[in-house]
């Protein structure tokens, strides 16, 4: 007992994902169905102490340095704030960071600056209102554009996008939103679809690949590799356009997994640990925390998960099978 979140592969996690609702108020093709989910009951959630409590233990005991809030749509958690500003004020002080749709932000944006959030990224897959609409089943692209430009006048800055592309979607989209984003000095990173949404439906054959991105985009743009040194445990690769200094970001789990090198752990809404994104078996700290463990016990609980972390996401292994929960519930 005692140290960081290791693994048997010797990889340390630092960076802590919390995600605070499983709810969301988009309804994105590849992530849930038209008519939402069956949402985690009320009781089962944590509360805005218990996760202040978590990530005080993640910071004072584990070693996290980064905490990133993820959802569903994180900005639905009516403590929000204050949980920005309870985390801002713990010993040692973790980057903060935070992962939505970008709805809330015209709102939000200031109040989350002031109560020490560092940045945001932002999801946004199209810039045709129409086919926002289609994609996410609600016609308000204006709203997240504004949300962006709101997060980055209020300094929640680098700014960065996320955009997953689909085959006969939106896969046209690469050097627009490229250029689009370029110009207002956000990061842009592509992702490649996940096998973790709430239907099952991922396939393969519809997923664009890194390698179809980064042709698509070297036709209208000259590009250079950044290199491993700067990249560190990111999930993205990056890539220098035109010289620079403007760049974009390569998310490929599926085709280019950077497991190796992950830094990862994960809180569950309703008090789960993972250790892995992929994982099949999470690791209850709701029930001990409310069992009355100490911080101690609960430390050490956090530890044990960690160290039965897979050594990859096994996307490819024959016996592959997606988590239980879909990405909504986990945070991405
Ligand atoms: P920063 O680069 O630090 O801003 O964070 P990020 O890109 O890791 O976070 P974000 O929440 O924006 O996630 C972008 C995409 O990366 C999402 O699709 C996540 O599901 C995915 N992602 C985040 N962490 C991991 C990970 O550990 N493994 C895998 N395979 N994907 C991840
Ligand atoms: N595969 C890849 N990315 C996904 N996201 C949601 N579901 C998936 C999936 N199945 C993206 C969202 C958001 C980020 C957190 O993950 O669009 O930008
Ligand atoms: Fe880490 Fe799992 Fe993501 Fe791989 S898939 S980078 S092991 S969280």
């Amino acid at each position: 007992t005692g140290g960081g979140l290791v693994d048997a592969y010797g990889r340390t996690a630092t960076d802590l994902r919390v995600s605070l609702t499983d709810r969301c108020n988009l309804r994105c093709t590849y992530c849930m169905p038209a008519e939402g989910l069956d949402w985690l009951p009320k009781p089962e959630l944590l509360t805005d102490d218990e996760i202040v409590r978590l990530v005080r233990i993640a910071v004072r005991q584990l070693g996290v340095t980064e905490v990133r809030f993820t959802g569903g749509e994180p900005l639905l958690r009516r403590g929000f704030v204050g949980i920005v500003e309870r985390v801002a004020a713990l010993e040692p002080r973790p980057k903060m960071s935070v992962t939505t749709n970008g709805l809330a932000l015209t709102k939000l944006a200031a109040p989350l600056k002031a109560a020490g959030l560092d940045r945001v990224n932002v999801s946004l897959d199209t810039l045709d209102p129409a086919r926002f609409k289609e994609l996410t089943r609600r016609d308000r692209l204006r709203d997240v554009l504004d949300g962006m430009a709101a997060a980055a006048d209020a300094g929640l800055t680098p700014v960065k996008v996320n955009a997953v592309l689909m085959r006969g979607v939106n896969d046209d989209e690469a050097p627009a939103l490229l250029s689009w984003c370029l110009e207002r000095g956000y990061e842009l990173r592509f992702i490649e679809q996940m096998p973790l949404d709430a239907q099952h439906g991922w396939d393969r054959s519809l997923m664009v690949t890194a390698d179809e991105i980064l042709a698509a985009l070297s036709a209208a743009f000259r590009l250079t590799p950044e290199g491993d040194e700067a990249r560190g445990s990111a999930p993205a690769e990056r890539w220098l356009v035109d010289g620079g200094p403007g760049s974009f970001g390569v998310i490929g789990t599926v085709t280019r997994p950077f497991c190796g090198a992950c830094d990862r752990t994960r809180l569950t809404a309703d008090g789960q640990i993972r250790n892995c994104l992929f994982a099949r078996e999470e690791s209850d700290l709701r029930t001990a925390l409310r069992g009355g463990a100490s911080d101690d016990e609960i430390a050490d609980r956090w530890r044990a998960a960690m160290a039965t972390k897979k050594a990859g996401a096994g996307i490819d292994d024959p016996t592959f099978l997606q988590p239980a929960r879909p990405m909504s519930a986990i945070g991405g």
